[in-house]
């Protein structure tokens, strides 16, 4: 049976991935660094059969929408190529992440089905060939092959092969906190792909974060190897505000904040004035996930609760790497 099942969990950027130097091939402008995230996961199933119907995709019981389905196609395309099979492919996905709002749905998801895709064909392909393989699917997801804390090596060859993501350091290796506070769980409005692409072709601001990525991967290294908080919380912080800023120089502008998302930055700003190390980053949508030490989790979650706008908070530790689950 040419089946298998996958876990993968979610990652939130340290450093941030925002831009494009190869849309199709979903190469990145700049490296990046994350923290993989233990309780938000997606699980995927995938089947190969002989016939040549249409692939059935379906991610929470539903069929995928139009973007996931094509994303999904590309994957599962790029596996049947590399295994020389040409059957079609059935394909579900389930998991305890709302899609699409910023919470690293299709990073969790991407990395689960390249995982089980490529297992189900029975290709031995290594972490880097998995890492680059999910990451055709959604970029970010290539950070979730490895887990724990991850490069995205940027690469430079045309053709993606040096672009896959690296662990830096496992899970074990330091036990951060990462506190989300869910301002909204809808979908957001403007894509991570459509937003990337029309702040690097409009916004005035885009080559003055690309030139600045460089000095938060090097803080962002150091700070992790050293489990320094201050610093790594610092340069996440400055990391997600200048990616955030390329929106408001864009054209037409745009924004992926919501009114609760400020009034959670200016609470976490209290708290580390209140002595409470706490570090606020933020991905394509208007959700803040905030750093902390695990012994001020409570401290954090409490003060992020009473915020008016959070509509739930939810905590997680570091998380491994994908991996395939026994049938
Ligand atoms: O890979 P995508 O399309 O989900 O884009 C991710 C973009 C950010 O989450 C904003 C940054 C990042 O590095 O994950």
């Amino acid at each position: 049976m040419r089946s298998a099942r996958a876990i993968a969990h979610s990652n939130v950027a340290l450093a941030k991935y925002w831009g494009k130097r190869d849309e199709r091939l979903v190469l990145p402008e700049t490296g990046s660094i994350s923290i993989t995230l233990d309780a938000l996961w997606t699980e995927a199933s995938v089947r190969f059969g002989e016939g040549d119907g249409p692939d059935l995709i379906e991610v929470g019981g539903a069929p995928a929408g139009p973007s996931d389905g094509r994303r999904t196609l590309r994957v599962l395309d790029l596996v049947r190529s590399m295994a020389g099979f040409s059957g079609t492919a059935e394909v579900h996905c389930w998991g305890n992440l709302p899609l699409g709002a910023g919470l690293g749905s299709s990073a969790a998801g991407f990395a689960a089905i390249a995982t089980a895709a490529s297992a189900a064909l029975g290709l031995r392909l290594t972490e880097a060939e998995v890492s680059a393989l999910a990451r055709q699917g959604s970029g970010s997801a290539c950070r979730s092959v490895p887990g724990g804390f991850a490069e995205w090596l940027c690469g430079r060859a045309p053709d993606g092969s040096d672009s896959y993501a690296v662990r830096l350091f496992g899970p074990e290796h330091w036990d951060l906190r990462v506190v989300i506070a869910i301002v909204n769980s809808g979908r957001k409005e403007v894509s991570s792909r459509l937003g990337m692409r029309r702040t690097a072709e409009s916004s005035v601001f885009y080559d003055a974060w690309r030139l600045s990525v460089e000095r938060e991967l090097r803080e962002v290294r150091q700070a992790l190897a050293d489990r320094d908080l201050t610093r790594l919380g610092e340069a996440a912080e400055r990391s997600a505000m200048r990616m955030h800023a390329t929106t408001l120089g864009a054209d037409p502008p745009f924004s992926y904040w919501l009114p609760a998302t400020l009034a959670v930055l200016s609470r976490v700003r209290v708290l580390r004035r209140g002595g409470t190390e706490a570090y606020a980053t933020i991905d394509a949508g208007p959700n803040v996930k905030v750093l902390c030490r695990p012994q001020e989790v409570g401290v954090v979650e409490a003060a992020l609760r009473d915020v008016q706008g959070v509509e739930d908070v939810l905590t997680s530790g570091p998380g491994p790497a994908a991996r395939v689950l026994p049938a």
